[in-house]
Order: C-alpha cells, then structure tokens, then sequence
C-alpha cells in the first residue's frame, strides 16, 4: 500500500498517510474497523471448513465432471427423494385402498377422494399433459378432457379403460381399435366426391355449404360414413367416431381441414398406461379426469 518506506503524518489528525495524493488531498491510512476485519477472517475460516463439509467443487474425473462431495455427504436429491418417500408412505393406506376398490366405492369416501384426486392431478401433470395440457383443455388432435364431448365415453369406467389400454396402440391387445379410412389415398373415393361429402358435413354442422354438392354428399355419407358416424351423424362411442354435428373438432370443423381428414385420415394415437402406472394411480387418474367437468 504505502509508497515510500516512511511516510508523513497528516498534521489535523496525527494519522500517518499512505503516502497518495490527489490535487493536495492525502489518503490517511486508518486501520480497518475491528469488527470488520473479525467478520472477514471469520467468513474465510467459515468458506474452508464449508470446503471440506459440504459439496463444493466441480472437477475433471475420469467420467466426466463431478464434484468434491464433502465430509458429510448431503445430497438435496437425496433429501427431496426423502420427503417424497415419506409422503407416499403417508398416503399408502388411501392408495392401497384406492387401488383395489372401485372408483365408483372411492368417489362415495371424502377422506378417499381427496387422496385420490391430489395423487390423480399430479400424476395428470407428469404423464397426461404434454399430450392434453396441463388444464386437460386439449389442442388440436388431443381431445379436451374438461368438456362432456367424448369420444369414447367419460363414465368412471370408460375413462379407466382408455387410460389402460389406450388407443390405437399397437403394444396393447386390448387397446380401443377403430380407423377411419384415408378415402381419398386408398383410392375409395374420388376427389370429387370428397368434396361432395366434405359439403355434407358442413350442413350436418351447420355451417355455411353448397347445398347441391352436399345432397350429392348425403348419399355418399349413407354408404360409405353411417357405419362408424351414426345415420344422422351423432357419432359412436363405440367405435371413438366423433359425433359430426357439434361444434368441437379434434381437426377442424373447416372446408380444407374435412376435406384433409376424409382424403388422408388421421388414427389418432393414445398410448397405453396400464403396463406404466400402477392400478392405485390409474384409479386416481380416472378420477381425476371425471372430476373435471364431463364426467359421466
Ligand atoms: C402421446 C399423446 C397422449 C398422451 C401422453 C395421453 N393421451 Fe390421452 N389421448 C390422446 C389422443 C390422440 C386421444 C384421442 C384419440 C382418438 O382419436 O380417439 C386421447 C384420448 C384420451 C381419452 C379419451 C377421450 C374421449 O373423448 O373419449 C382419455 C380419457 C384420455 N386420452 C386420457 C389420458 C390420460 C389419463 C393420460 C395420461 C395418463 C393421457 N390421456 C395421455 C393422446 C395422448
Ligand atoms: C371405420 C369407421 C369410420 C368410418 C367408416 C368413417 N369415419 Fe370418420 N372418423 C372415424 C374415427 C374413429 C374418427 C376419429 C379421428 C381419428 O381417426 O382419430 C373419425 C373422424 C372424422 C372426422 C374428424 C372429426 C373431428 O372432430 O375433427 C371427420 C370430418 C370424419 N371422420 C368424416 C367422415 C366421413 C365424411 C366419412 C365417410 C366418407 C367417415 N368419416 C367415415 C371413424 C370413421
């Protein structure tokens, strides 16, 4: 610090100076604070024993990077892991019996309900979301679970079925199984007839439509469309063929987007949880899904 060996003394206070000057003004060389430099030695004792206590520094090993793990070895995963475990061990009663009752018996028991309805929107949130969202609200081509529009059926059991076994997937012998044909690259249909049919389902839906195409189109949709989508459209739960007639689309209820789905189909895959998830959280799930709004 100081830049001669013997520096002066500042005449006011009798402080020695550290010998810097600027434009007549000269630094005194005070001493630092008691307390501050306690502070400061104590921080740097605290940072050595936090070296060697806890995990701190990353290094090179031969598997890549890794890091000291310190005397005492604490782990936050390991902690977290901890607290998850105690929590499940907390709640493995409720999920016991929520496994093997019925979600008919689990919705008529509140103490029940509640576990299976926290266990039913997280494992929502983990498994089911990227595909339906995290509200369930769906998006295109992944049905909106919140509305009473279903596919296939929202009571209790038809829920639990598609969650088991998915659908149109192939890993699964059980799995719900329909396919509308792609009319138009299978060579079923010509183009114009498409548009025709394509004509028709805009007046199933009332929408705006070219009324003579679509009496063309009504004949063609009373040979070839009435065995999965019902005479007057309504669809078929039995088949996941979606009722016309409505105003919810999985792909669009326009011109371009029905003329695409009759030319090319679409087979809409959901995959099977039933070999993933154990029966307690398929329950849950189930239950949770019919809670939201279009149980049945
Ligand atoms: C990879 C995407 C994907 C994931 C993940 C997914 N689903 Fe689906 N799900 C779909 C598709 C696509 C359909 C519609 C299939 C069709 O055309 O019939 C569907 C349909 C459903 C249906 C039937 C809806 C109806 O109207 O009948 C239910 C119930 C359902 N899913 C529940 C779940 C649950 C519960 C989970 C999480 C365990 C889940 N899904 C995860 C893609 C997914
Ligand atoms: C073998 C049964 C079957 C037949 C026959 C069939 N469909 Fe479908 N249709 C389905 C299923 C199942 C879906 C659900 C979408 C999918 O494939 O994932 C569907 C979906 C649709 C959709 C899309 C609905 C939406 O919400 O976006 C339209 C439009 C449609 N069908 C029109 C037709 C027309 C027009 C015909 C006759 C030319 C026809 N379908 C014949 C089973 C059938």
């Amino acid at each position: 610090m100081s830049e001669s060996p013997k520096n002066d003394r500042d005449d006011v206070t009798g402080v020695e100076t550290t010998g810097h000057e600027w434009d007549g003004i000269r630094e005194l060389n005070n001493p630092l604070p008691k307390w501050w430099l306690y502070t400061f030695y104590a921080c740097i004792i605290w940072s050595f024993a936090y070296w060697v206590v806890m995990p701190t520094w990353p290094y090179l090993s031969t598997e890549g990077w890794t890091y000291t793990k310190g005397v005492i070895g604490y782990d936050q995963r390991e902690v977290v892991t901890r607290e998850l475990g105690s929590i499940a061990e907390g709640r493995a009663d409720e999920m016991q019996q929520i496994a093997t009752l019925a979600p008919e018996d689990v919705a008529g028991n509140a103490a029940l309900m509640e576990v299976a309805l926290a266990a039913g929107k997280a494992a929502f949130g983990d498994n089911c979301a990227p595909c339906h969202g995290s509200g369930a609200q769906g998006s295109w081509g992944f049905p909106n679970l919140n509305d009473d529009v279903w596919l296939w059926g929202g009571t209790l059991e038809d829920i639990r079925y598609t969650a088991t076994h998915g659908i149109r997937w192939e890993a699964d012998d059980n799995t719900r199984q329909n396919v509308m044909m792609a009319y138009g690259r299978d060579g079923i249909l010509a183009r114009g007839e498409i548009a025709d049919v394509a004509e028709f389902v805009l007046a199933l839906s009332r929408q705006p439509n070219d009324a003579e195409a679509a009496a063309r189109g009504a004949d063609i949709f009373g040979e070839q469309c009435v065995t999965c989508h019902g005479a007057d459209g309504q669809g078929n739960r039995e088949l996941g063929a979606p009722n016309l007639t409505d105003a919810v689309w999985l792909y669009g209820g326009d011109r371009a987007s029905i003329i695409e789905t009759v030319s090319n189909g679409r087979s809409g895959v959901m995959p099977a949880w039933g070999g993933r998830l154990d029966a307690g959280t398929i329950n849950a799930l189930t239950l949770y899904v019919h809670s939201l709004g279009g149980g049945e």
